[in-house]
């Protein structure tokens, strides 16, 4: 038997029940020592291209649209390297980050080759700091073409050892698909084809042959790139992941497999034909393809909604949490965008010019930082305390940092559709990126503290936050009992559940019956292993199943 599991697993003398020495243990890939967040330095370097490239670049953006009163007067290379910082950076880096660290646990299996996956970071982040360098040195340097596609090999190279490490894994867990699972494949089948599609972009944008070029080829395609970025990658990635974690950690009530996969398929035709159609259009010159537009718009929305709508997230979830608030505000906007979308040729009727920038940018920022940040928020609220064996419910509830980003996003969307109507808008314009930049710099601070922490904070005894063992609310940790029942009964199992690939947001809802069975080991035997920290050197003595550590 390998050595983390005899630590983990010996006889107690105080507890006469079963243990690991007498029962053969045949191992199980998940059970080993806990292994350190790969996901760390994800999150990590994404808060900081969040805060930077993101917020900051953005504010000096919106300085020169106030300063000269119109949406298009920064260089189309500044904004999109301020894009491709926010799309590889900040959503890039968490979506790498959470998949290594989560997936695994999601799976039942540990991380194949988790020595590649630790190469994936410095390419990835080398790779977009040439791409998004090039650009902003687009017309300033003559390196700026070789940096961006420099940049772009090492992207593509990064991303492609991501995906083989995620198939690997998944693989190893011989699993049958869930539509979880699809979801999870189409968001990273998407987030190759934009890992390839936006250095691509960016080059023939920065040689187009003159500035009509430059201007027709991003009316042809810059449309499809943030689609398949924001509609594809993302949102496939929210509702894959949702599908998984949102049961366990809200109590909500799991989406039906038919659903799931019949959302997927609305989904899927919904996003290829909000990608392909408005590229089309242009290339053929047929402009009755644009009219698809609207029917590709309310297949998201109807995809999205067959699996959200259950967990009504317009009231509050049945288990209450810090991140609950920043995930149901998330899909608000979300239909705010949508339904901006959909309005959108209404709005050109209306406002009678041929294309508005503002709206466009209005519904893509409602997407972007309401939508796709405010989820990233919510969900590391959650995950980033558990995989650090913390208990989230102990920390600062982001109250502030919420109310911030959502004052900054609601500011944006209103003043920059306002924008045209009346030029004063302009004025108060860069006031939303203070806000938002506020914002998220209040919970990046409050996540770097749990993320650098050296230790993990004393857990707090049941009885200390008036949970008695016996109290109705707290089920006894039997073999039916899921690792949020097992937390709830006992605060100290929380830093010890990584010990079993186990966390309490991906595996929150799952019976110690079934992981014990993944394991191969007794549930009677886990459940005592993970109640008792009975590992070498510790020297405590613990009441079998009755209660806290006694010293
Ligand atoms: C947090 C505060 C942010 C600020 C202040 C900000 C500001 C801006 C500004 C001023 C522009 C150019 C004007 C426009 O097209 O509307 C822009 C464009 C863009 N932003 Fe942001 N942004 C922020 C967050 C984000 C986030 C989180 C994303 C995530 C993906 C993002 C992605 C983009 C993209 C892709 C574009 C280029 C749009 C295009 O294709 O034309 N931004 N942003």
């Amino acid at each position: 038997m390998p050595e983390a599991l005899s630590t983990v697993i010996t006889r107690h003398p105080a507890c006469p029940s079963t243990h690991a020495s007498d029962v053969a243990l045949p191992m199980h890939p998940a059970v080993g020592v806990a292994e350190p967040p790969v996901a760390r330095r994800f999150f990590l370097a994404a808060i900081v291209l969040g805060l930077t490239g993101g917020a900051l670049w953005g504010w000096l953006l919106l300085r020169q649209i106030a300063g000269a009163g119109s949406m298009t007067a920064p260089r189309l290379h500044d904004v999109n390297a301020h894009g491709h910082i926010q799309v590889s950076g900040w959503i890039g880096l968490f979506i790498m980050g959470f998949a290594l660290q989560a997936f695994p646990r999601m799976w039942g299996t540990r991380l194949s080759m988790p020595h590649v996956a630790w190469a994936v970071l410095p390419l990835t982040l080398l790779g977009l700091a040439c791409v998004a360098g090039g650009q902003w040195a687009a017309e300033r340097s003559d390196l700026a073409v070789a940096a961006v596609v420099s940049g772009g090999v090492l992207q593509v190279i990064g991303g492609v050892l991501f995906l083989g490490v995620l198939a690997a894994t998944y693989r190893a867990a011989r699993r049958r698909p869930v539509p979880a699972d699809g979801f999870i494949a189409m968001a990273l089948v998407w987030f190759l084809i934009q890992a390839v599609a936006g250095p691509v972009h960016a080059l023939r944008a920065m040689t187009a042959a003159s500035p009509e070029a430059l201007v027709d080829l991003v009316a042809t395609w810059q449309g499809s790139l943030r689609t398949m970025q924001v509609h594809g990658m993302a949102l496939f990635m929210i509702l894959g992941v949702s599908l998984r974690i949102m049961p366990g950690m809200f109590g909500l009530r799991p989406i039906p497999a038919a659903r799931g996969w019949t959302a997927l398929g609305l989904l899927m035709l919904g996003v290829l034909a909000s990608a392909v159609l408005p590229a089309a259009g242009r290339l053929s010159g047929s402009h009755a393809l644009f009219a698809g537009l609207l029917p590709a718009w309310a297949l998201i929305v109807t995809g999205a909604a067959l699996i959200v709508l259950p967990w009504k997230p317009w009231q509050g979830f049945p288990r209450r949490d810090r991140s609950g608030k920043f995930i149901r505000a998330a899909w608000l906007w979300f239909a705010i965008s949508m339904a901006m979308l959909l309005l959108f040729p209404v709005y050109q009727r209306v406002h009678g010019a041929p294309f508005s920038h503002a709206w466009a940018g209005a519904a893509r920022h409602a997407i972007t930082v309401g939508f796709v940040s405010l989820m990233i928020l919510g969900v590391a609220a959650r995950v980033v305390p558990s995989i650090r064996g913390w208990d989230p419910a102990r920390l600062s509830s982001l109250r502030g940092a919420f109310v911030l980003v959502n004052a900054g996003c609601a500011l944006r969307v209103v003043l920059q559709v306002l924008t045209d109507w009346n030029a004063r808008a302009f004025d108060l314009i860069p006031l939303s990126a203070v806000l938002e930049f506020a914002g998220l710099a209040w919970w990046g601070a409050s996540m770097a503290r749990v993320l650098c922490a050296r230790s993990v904070p004393a857990p707090v005894a049941a009885g200390a936050v008036g949970l008695h063992p016996s109290s109705p609310t707290v089920v006894r940790p039997g073999p039916d009992a899921t690792v949020h029942d097992l937390v709830a009964f006992r605060p100290s199992v929380r830093p010890r559940l990584a010990r079993f690939g186990l966390d309490t947001c991906c595996s929150a809802d799952r019976r110690i019956r079934d992981i014990a069975a993944e394991q191969g080991i007794d549930p009677a035997v886990l459940v005592h292993a993970l109640l008792h920290d009975d590992g070498p050197g510790r020297g405590t003595a613990t009441d079998c199943c009755q209660g806290e550590a006694r010293r």
